[in-house]
């Protein structure tokens, strides 16, 4: 998408003026390195685009739209640790290429930067920015913590996994598109309008975000494929596996579960994956919550061409290969 481009741009350039010191280089080097690896930059776009609907420029909300991906990046650093993931954006994680100590405290630097931030807000609305910032970040930590309770557990349902990517993930897209809306002072039924849709449509995300990890093209994806697998995550391929396996299937699975060999626990997995042609059924799942932020899209106040932008938007986050 073409115009995304510029947006990724203009918000690369932004990002490049956040001035880190120098010292003690142990701490400010991994940060560097993390925030300028690249990286899709959705939802500081999300907030331009929610702002600029509502009658913004493309520069009046831009300390909110970069504290959602400085808080985002602290999020990415953290969740690294959390799933031993040894690559991110194509290159080695901080705590990989430092170590978990240091990527703790530079994901904790990135965190307080994105208050920073959002205290450049004027006064008049501060409160419901930081209100609004707070329940997410609180939220986004409780998706975290059930995604690693499910590592453990083998009762997890559909509706668990769907509050727990809700949680994890989607929030936050819909807190990107509401931050925007909200500096440009919009209605509360349009802040909550394009609230539902940023949530629907991060749901979808997330459903995509499951199948690429297990069925991305490696030299596009840039984090290791396969790494739900290896993490024994309850993605949304493992779940509905396990709602289409016989008996014997769950047998495989089970054993699958404390494979040791890494490389033959993704090859066997995937497999099973294939013939139970458990990726057409959650593409499909992706596809019904893209419907349902369609639906939502209607309802908000906005003229057809936003409307036109965020569903091209809408399509890039689904159709996405990395
Ligand atoms: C990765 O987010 C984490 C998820 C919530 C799935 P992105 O896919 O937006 O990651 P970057 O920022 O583009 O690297
Ligand atoms: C990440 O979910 C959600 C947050 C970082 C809050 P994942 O663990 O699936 O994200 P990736 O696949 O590592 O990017
Ligand atoms: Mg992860
Ligand atoms: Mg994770
Ligand atoms: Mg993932």
């Amino acid at each position: 998408m073409n115009a995304l481009k510029s947006y990724t741009e203009f918000i690369d350039f932004e990002l490049g003026k956040m001035n880190f010191p120098n010292s003690p280089v142990e701490l400010y080097d991994p940060l560097r390195y993390f925030m300028t690896l690249g990286g899709k930059r959705i939802r500081p776009i999300l907030t331009l685009l929610g702002n600029e609907m509502f009658g913004g420029s493309k520069q009046t909300a831009i300390p909110q739209a970069l504290s959602m991906e400085v808080f985002h990046n602290f999020s990415l650093i953290h969740d690294d640790i959390m799933d031993a993931a040894p690559v991110r954006r194509k290159q080695p994680t901080v705590h990989e290429k430092w170590n978990p100590n240091i990527a703790i405290l530079s994901g904790d630097v990135l965190l307080i930067k994105a208050y920073q931030l959002l205290s450049e807000s004027s006064p008049e609305i501060l409160p419901e920015v930081l209100n609004l910032f707070n329940t997410t970040a609180v939220e986004v930590c409780e998706g975290q913590q059930m995604d690693m309770n499910f590592e453990s557990r083998h009762d997890v349902t559909i509706s668990e996994y769907i509050e727990m990517i809700r949680l994890k993930t989607s929030v936050l897209l819909g807190a990107s598109l509401k931050m925007g809306a909200l500096v440009a002072r919009a209605s509360e039924e349009n802040q909550q309008y394009i609230y539902d849709f940023g949530q629907n449509i991060g749901i979808a995300f997330q459903i995509q975000d499951d199948i690429l990890d297990l069925y991305a093209d490696p030299d596009k994806f840039g984090k290791q494929v396969g790494g739900d697998v290896i993490a024994n995550k309850k993605t949304l391929l493992y779940l509905t596996a396990v709602s289409k396996v016989t008996l014997e299937q769950k047998e495989i699975l089970k054993q699958l579960h404390n494979e040791q060999d890494i490389g033959l626990k993704v090859k066997r997995t995937r497999e099973l994956f294939d013939h139970l042609q458990v990726r057409q059924a959650c593409k499909q799942m992706m596809h019904n919550y893209y419907d349902t932020a369609m639906n939502s899209l209607e309802k908000i106040a906005i003229n057809d061409k936003h409307k036109a932008t965020l569903i091209a938007l809408a399509e890039f986050l689904i159709q996405r290969d990395n």
